[in-house]
């Protein structure tokens, strides 16, 4: 069997990368995120309100005896209030922070502290953004937090690298991670951007032409990339890359 856990499954490009994985039974998906949209006998759901670091800290993954793979996806984030910095609440920045950056940082470490002596094919995709590359206004705390993913990927995949070259040294090892950019996706994020005030943004007619133009990816398009992109990670060269990288 095959183990999935999903952050941000009720909608979105997390929701489609669950129901497509679902099609096959030899994968089981464990979703977090507050709401719940998947019922199916292979799914399990975790309410869980990712910008509580509280709840964060306390979730436990569980040992599967029977697993060939199992794959942590730190999917769930939010763009946040988009505004200039100096115009944002503090628990605002501090929520999203702990949303985008701060709660897959807890989710990885605690996979890695949980796995790490299982024998099997063990795979972290942070799903990060071209914001984290480069920067755009009134999305601060969005791009580095997206910066900050990319980043924290990089010094994994460097500290599984170290490991690897100790032969002696039995724990910690073993683990892909990834940090892969979906391009620009038609989902509720897309959403929320087109709705921001155009004094806060100076971007906004740029989002409200890509949908108008129909220049935006489908979540289905984007989960199956991601999928394919798992399914042969011999694809992947880099930490960091985009789905359009690998068409
Ligand atoms: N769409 C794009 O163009 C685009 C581009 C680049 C990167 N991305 C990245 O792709 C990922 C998915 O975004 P999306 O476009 O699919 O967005 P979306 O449609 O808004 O879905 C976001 C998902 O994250 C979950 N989530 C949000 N706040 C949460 C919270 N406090 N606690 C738990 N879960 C929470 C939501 O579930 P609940 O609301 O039920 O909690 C939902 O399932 C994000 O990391 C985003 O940064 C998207």
């Amino acid at each position: 069997m095959n183990y999935y856990y999903i952050t941000g499954t009720s909608r979105g490009i997390g929701k489609a990368i669950a129901e497509h994985l679902l099609d096959n039974p030899s994968n089981k998906v464990i979703g977090m995120s507050r709401q719940k949209s998947i019922e199916h006998p292979n799914y399990h759901h975790f309410f869980l309100d990712l910008t509580d670091a509280q709840q964060v800290s306390d979730f436990r993954f569980e040992l599967h005896g029977d697993a060939k793979r199992i794959v942590l996806i730190n999917n769930a984030g939010a763009i946040g209030f988009i505004k200039p910095i100096g115009k944002l609440e503090a628990d605002t920045i501090i929520k999203n922070y702990t949303l985008n950056l701060i709660a897959p940082s807890i989710l990885t470490n605690e996979f890695i502290k949980c796995y790490n002596t299982l024998d099997t094919e063990k795979v972290i995709l942070n799903v990060s953004s071209g914001a984290g590359k480069n920067p755009i206004d009134g999305w601060a705390v969005y791009c580095s937090s997206k910066a900050g993913i990319d980043m924290f990927s990089r010094v994994v995949d460097a500290e599984q690298k170290v490991r690897a070259a100790h032969p002696q040294e039995s724990i910690h090892k073993g683990f892909h991670i990834f940090s892969i950019a979906p391009g620009v996706v038609d989902t509720e994020m897309q959403n929320e951007i087109r709705k921001a005030n155009a004094n806060d943004f100076s971007r906004l007619e740029d989002f409200i032409s890509y949908k108008a133009k129909n220049e935006l990816s489908s979540p289905l398009t984007v989960s199956k990339k991601y999928i394919t992109i798992l399914d042969d990670m011999s694809k992947i060269k880099n930490v960091l890359s985009s789905i359009k990288d690998y068409e």
